[in-house]
């Protein structure tokens, strides 16, 4: 049966607000449709008083697959039949220069998102229900709790994909777990368990997955606390190192839109969809 509920469904209730990525037949992957989804729910989530906790989750077995990938095939695809198709030199910059625009308008597309997490002002819990890949894994350094659901696991695959680290995760990964740690994960892709992310202090409490539902009600407990103390508790957390952050992330994205337009990317990202040929 067709889903027909939107690829972000987002709910309100007891003054907690539910982020559900919705495409699970994508295994939850992050399209533009959902970046600036995400990004105008917090902005809601922030300026509306019925909302005190926010929680990302995601439907079906994955919490999310990361970024979705065919965006950028198409991108790589344009270009290379452009380089290769004989087409005069015109045609050439035009393609190239074309590839390069969607890589700098996805990069602020990018920037933004991660903005909103750096400055969103209100508790933001993970419920990671299901395996987490690249920016569903990076972006967990930002929240405030993450519990993560005993199936799931954690992997950033950023240089064997021709990119790089991103979401803060440069500075947030060697905080939160050490920097041997941190480098396993973001140099070499190790993919990890819920148990070892929670011994590395990425996952703040790992649940059975048959009581996942459980973790809902301590959520639901949470949100009855004072709201503006709460607020204020939170708004501190985030403080000393807020300005900081939007620095990271600038750096990052920078970086990432300098790799996008490597040759080294391209050859990678070829390869991979030659043996993905369905993404
Ligand atoms: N972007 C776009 N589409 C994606 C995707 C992604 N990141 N991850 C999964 N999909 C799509 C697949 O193309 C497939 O679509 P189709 O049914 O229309 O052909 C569908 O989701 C199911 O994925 P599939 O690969 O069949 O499931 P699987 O269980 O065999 O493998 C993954 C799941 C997540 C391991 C595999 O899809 C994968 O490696 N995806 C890429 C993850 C990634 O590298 N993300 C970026 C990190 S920086």
């Amino acid at each position: 049966m067709p889903n027909k509920e939107p690829e972000l469904v987002v709910t309100v209730k007891d003054k907690v607000r539910v982020l559900r990525l919705n495409r699970p037949h994508k295994k939850n992957a992050i399209n533009a449709n959902l970046y600036t989804g995400i990004v105008q729910s917090l902005e809601e989530a922030a300026a509306d008083p019925n909302t005190l906790i926010v929680v990302m989750t995601g439907t079906g077995d994955y919490f999310t697959s990361g970024n979705d990938l065919s965006a950028l095939l198409e991108g790589v695809r344009g270009s290379t039949s452009a380089e290769t198709s004989g087409t005069n030199d015109n045609t050439n910059h035009h393609s190239m220069q074309e590839m390069q625009e969607k890589v700098s308008s996805g990069a602020e597309m990018f920037r933004n998102f991660v903005s909103s997490f750096i400055d969103f002002p209100k508790p933001v819990i993970a419920i990671v229900n299901g395996p987490a890949v690249g920016v569903g894994v990076s972006v967990l350094g930002l929240m405030d709790v993450v519990y993560a659901s005993d199936r799931a696991t954690f992997h950033t695959p950023f240089v064997a994909l021709g990119q790089c680290p991103e979401c803060c995760s440069t500075y947030t990964f060697p905080r939160i777990m050490g920097p041997g740690k941190a480098a396993e994960m973001i140099l070499f892709g190790k993919k990890i368990t819920a148990g070892e992310a929670y011994q590395a202090g990425l996952v703040t409490d790992v649940i059975p997955e048959a009581c996942i539902d459980q973790v809902w009600s301590r959520i639901y407990k949470w949100a009855q606390l004072p709201p503006n103390t709460l607020v204020n508790a939170k708004g501190m957390l985030r403080a000393h190192k807020k300005d900081f952050l939007h620095k990271v992330n600038e750096f990052e994205c920078k970086h990432l839109e300098e790799r996008m337009q490597t040759e080294e990317f391209f050859i990678v990202m070829m390869k991979f969809f030659s043996r993905n040929s369905k993404l």
